[in-house]
């Protein structure tokens, strides 16, 4: 199984959006129960919450489903179950540090460092932009890329 865990600041925005769509992406390819996917927030503000409304407009209009998803906290017992933690932004990268120090088999780095030239390093939160488009347009490039690797160092 491959263990993979997007993250952001309330988990009801991007990191929600990024595991709805990465699953689309692996059920497309036909390699879904090789995955286990999950979001988390670094923040607790929005525990047990739906996706933000934004984001599942977003989802909806393009057939994607976020059926069931829950806003939960980053636990450090993460570092034991994921392989992959995705981040969307260099402040989530320094939550993760203080949470939990490397460890061995977790590769922890932001869903834009996976895209080549891209045109953020970032993904910025539509919860403060309002701009839940360019937030999917960011997140849809990073998943693809991701997916690219992941099965570039799995063998997939
Ligand atoms: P997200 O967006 O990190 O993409 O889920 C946010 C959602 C809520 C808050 C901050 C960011 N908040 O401060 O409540």
């Amino acid at each position: 199984m491959i263990n993979v865990l997007f993250v952001c600041l309330g988990n009801i925005c991007r990191s929600p959006m990024a595991e709805a769509v990465f699953r689309r992406l692996v059920e497309e390819e036909g390699i879904a129960d090789k995955f286990h996917i999950d979001s988390a927030g670094i923040g607790d503000w929005h525990v047990g919450n739906p996706p933000h409304e934004g984001t599942r407009k977003i989802l909806e209009q393009r057939n994607i489903s976020y059926e069931g998803m829950q806003a939960r906290q980053v636990v450090k017992a993460d570092w034991e179950k994921f392989d992959y933690i995705v981040a969307m932004d260099q402040q989530n990268m320094h939550d993760l540090e203080a949470i939990e120090k490397e460890v061995e088999g977790v590769k922890v780095a932001r869903l834009m460092d996976y895209v080549e030239k891209a045109e953020e390093e970032n993904v910025p939160d539509p919860y403060f932009t309002k701009n839940f488009d360019y937030t999917y347009h960011l997140v849809d490039k990073g998943c693809k890329a991701l997916l690219a690797e992941i099965k570039q160092e799995r063998g997939v």
